[in-house]
């Protein structure tokens, strides 16, 4: 396995492909150490994994090689999602990789717009619903089961395949199995991904334990966390989600009992935080750790902040947050937190003037 370079078709005896597959090199995502904002924590061993550098931004593009490769192994023609943003973006960019036509379903009015410019670009068909993305998967699914059109949201087992390889990828890059995973929750696909994935390599022997599975949710948006919390046998469906976090507004996850039992079966926790919270969290990885990512990616080292501020971590955990998104996807909520740019005259004594 050493020889391989780290990616997600690096593991694909752990992958149910059985093709040449649709890739771009995903996956092989940097694994940084989050010096400052560990310290500021007490937390000497906190990283961060950067799922944004994927080839469309988002950590969507490790289920997308798997789904679209398997579309095409299973002989389908067109391909579908309803999405938040980035899993429309991924989608179409590997179904145009695959000649594959693609339909999209958005919320309207709640996707950021770097995703609706990709799936655009990329050559999607892109429908706008006047509601919310649960009401979007609820028709997509009725549209593929109608039509046999292939689905590709995370009730495709195959997504998560691929999206299982975020837990192998952290294990090989820190040479040991982190104590805590953390993951910003919307359809409780990925955490549910990863949890299988690392089932896998124990019941292998690769690995002797888990880590603690940690979801975090935006406060608008929180049924996993009440579920916990409240130790509720199933998630209540949220009708009107609302967060900052347009990725991760979620009210009804598909994946929530997966979810659920990769928590409970780890000891891990769930917690929530505020947009404030988040947008804070986002702007000092960025200024101090230079790393850029959208507001739903910072959930998870935001949760982390407020985990550790309850007393709840022990210091020497090794902890990894996966942060799911890249700075770029959600442009129009940086320019709104940030001032804008000075403008001046063109001359030395107008800049000198303003530094
Ligand atoms: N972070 C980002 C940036 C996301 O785009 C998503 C999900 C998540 C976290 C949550 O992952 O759903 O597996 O729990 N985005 C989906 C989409 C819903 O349509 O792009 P999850």
């Amino acid at each position: 396995l050493n020889q391989r370079p780290i990616s997600v078709w690096r593991y694909k005896e752990f992958l149910p492909v059985r093709i040449e597959p649709v890739t771009l090199q995903e996956g092989g995502t940097p694994l940084y150490h989050l010096k400052k904002i560990g310290e500021e924590l007490g937390l000497p061993n906190l990283y961060a994994k950067h799922e944004g550098m994927n080839p469309s931004g988002s950590f969507k593009d490790r289920g997308m090689t798997l789904g679209v490769s398997m579309a095409k192994q299973l002989g389908k023609n067109i391909v579908a999602c309803a999405s938040t943003g980035n899993t429309s973006a991924s989608m179409a960019v590997y179904a145009a990789k695959a000649g594959m036509p693609s339909v999209v379903l958005l919320p309207a009015g709640h996707v950021a717009l770097g995703k609706v410019a990709q799936a655009l670009m990329h050559g999607a068909k892109v429908i706008s619903i006047r509601g919310n993305f649960d009401r979007a998967l609820e028709m997509v699914h009725e549209l593929c089961v109608s039509h046999g059109i292939y689905l590709l949201n995370s009730i495709n087992p195959y997504r998560l395949e691929g999206q299982k390889t975020i837990g192998f990828e952290a294990v090989d890059q820190l040479g040991c199995v982190p104590d805590r995973i953390v993951l910003p929750v919307g359809n409780a696909g990925n955490i549910s991904a990863v949890y299988k994935g690392l089932c896998e390599w124990r019941d292998v022997g690769f690995i002797d334990t888990l880590p603690m599975m940690t979801a975090i949710q935006a406060e608008g948006a929180m049924p996993v966390v009440n579920a916990i919390k409240g130790n509720l046998p199933e998630v209540v469906v949220e009708q009107n989600p609302e967060t900052v976090a347009s990725a991760i507004r979620i009210g009804a996850p598909v994946n929530a009992e997966k979810a659920l039992r990769a928590i409970r079966e780890t000891k891990g926790t769930a917690e929530s935080v505020t947009d404030a919270e988040i947008l804070a969290m986002q702007r000092d990885l960025a200024r101090y750790e230079g790393i850029g990512v959208e507001p739903a990616s910072a959930a998870s080292v935001a949760g982390i902040r407020k985990l550790a501020e309850q007393g709840m971590l022990d210091p020497s955990e090794k902890i990894v947050c996966v942060v799911t998104g890249h700075l770029l996807k959600d442009p129009e909520t940086v320019i709104k937190q940030c001032a804008p740019p000075i403008e001046i005259d063109p001359t030395i004594e107008a800049l000198l003037s303003v530094l």
